[in-house]
């Protein structure tokens, strides 16, 4: 059993790229709009204060916290590497970067703002009016205002980490510890649920398949209404992990100790012993990337 799924799992999780194309001018702009609280309805709130680029790309809360100092009930995931993603959101409603950008701007407890009156805002600002009008002919829209952050987003990918050099042959970048949480990572069956180039984020999964994860949110089920898609989630993408607790959709767990032991009784019906929960706290660690030069520098 361990030597099969050994074979057939170890070639599923890919290194990722070292760069993905993207239009430089789109990606400045949508940079500044990512950090500028002028999205939200009382000028408070920007992208970034919910998706820390310094810190992992989430906002370490439980649950996030938007304007008039509102709280959400789901916690805030990274938005590091997000494009590879197969659907934005834990449920998966919107479909690409692009549709995503009007969910937190319109989401009455995050920027608690409109499209239409974004559009309307950034229609007085010179700066914006002109840099639009450089790239679009049709200059400041809700289409091209979600374009140019999803092109942004599109550049906040984290390569070169430990285990993504490990993949593509430098077989010394991890240490025995991390290689012994790697086999149990496939042999445990994590690897069944946690794959792709994102090492997650490619498909939906029922929370809660041996036990119930006693979730309060039913997941893909609010969008679909399907008996099916009851506590159905987007499979979280584990690049970044070690950065980015607390963890879940509903932000349960500090510790990536207690996300493994429970992902282990709860995903696949399993015991697990300490040293091996170490051992896979290990070799999680060793996927945390390169933060991109794009957010190195200084706006
Ligand atoms: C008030 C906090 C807050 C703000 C502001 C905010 N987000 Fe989010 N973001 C979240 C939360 C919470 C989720 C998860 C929501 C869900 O899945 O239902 C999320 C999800 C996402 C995702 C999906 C990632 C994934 O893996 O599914 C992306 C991409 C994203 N946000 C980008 C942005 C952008 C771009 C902006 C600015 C236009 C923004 N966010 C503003 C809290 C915030
Ligand atoms: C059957 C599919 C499946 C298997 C097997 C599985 N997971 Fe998960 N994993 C999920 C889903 C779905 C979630 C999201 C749960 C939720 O809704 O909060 C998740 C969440 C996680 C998280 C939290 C990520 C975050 O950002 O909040 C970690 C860490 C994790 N899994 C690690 C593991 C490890 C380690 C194993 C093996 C011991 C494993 N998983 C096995 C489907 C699976």
């Amino acid at each position: 059993m361990i030597s099969i799924s050994t074979i057939l799992y170890s070639d599923l999780i890919k290194p990722l790229p070292d760069q993905v194309k993207a239009d430089a001018r789109k990606v400045q702009l949508g940079k500044k709009l990512f950090f500028d609280p002028i999205l939200s309805k009382d000028g408070t709130i920007s992208c970034a204060s919910c998706h820390d680029l310094q810190k992992g790309g989430d906002d370490g809360m439980k649950f996030s916290r938007g304007i008039r100092g509102q709280i959400g009930n789901i916690n805030a995931p990274t938005v590091y590497n997000a494009v590879f993603n197969f659907r934005q959101f834990w449920d998966g409603r919107a479909k690409d970067l692009k549709e995503q950008v009007f969910g937190p701007i319109e989401n009455p407890v995050e920027m608690g703002h409109s499209m239409d009156l974004t559009v309307k805002v950034l229609k007085k600002n010179k700066a914006y009016i002109k840099a639009f009008n450089e790239i679009y002919a049709d200059g400041i829209t809700h289409k091209n205002v979600a374009d140019v952050i999803a092109e942004f987003e599109k550049v906040l990918i984290t390569p070169n980490s430990p285990f993504d050099r490990y993949l593509k042959g430098d077989k010394r970048a991890i240490s025995e510890q991390e290689k012994e949480g790697y086999r149990l990572f496939q042999s445990k069956g994590c690897i069944i649920c946690h794959h792709g180039v994102n090492i997650g984020g490619n498909f939906y999964n029922k929370f809660g398949i041996y036990k119930d994860a006693n979730s309060s949110n039913l997941g893909r089920y609010n969008i679909t209404k399907r008996e099916e898609d009851k506590y159905v989630f987007k499979v979280p993408s584990l690049r970044n992990v070690a950065l980015t607790s607390p963890y879940m959709h509903d932000g349960r767990f500090n510790t990536l100790q207690d996300a493994v032991e429970f992902m282990t009784e709860h995903q696949l019906g399993r015991y697990i012993e300490p040293r091996e929960i170490n051992a896979i706290v290990v070799f999680l660690k060793s996927l945390t990337g390169e933060i991109p030069e794009i957010v190195r520098i200084k706006q």
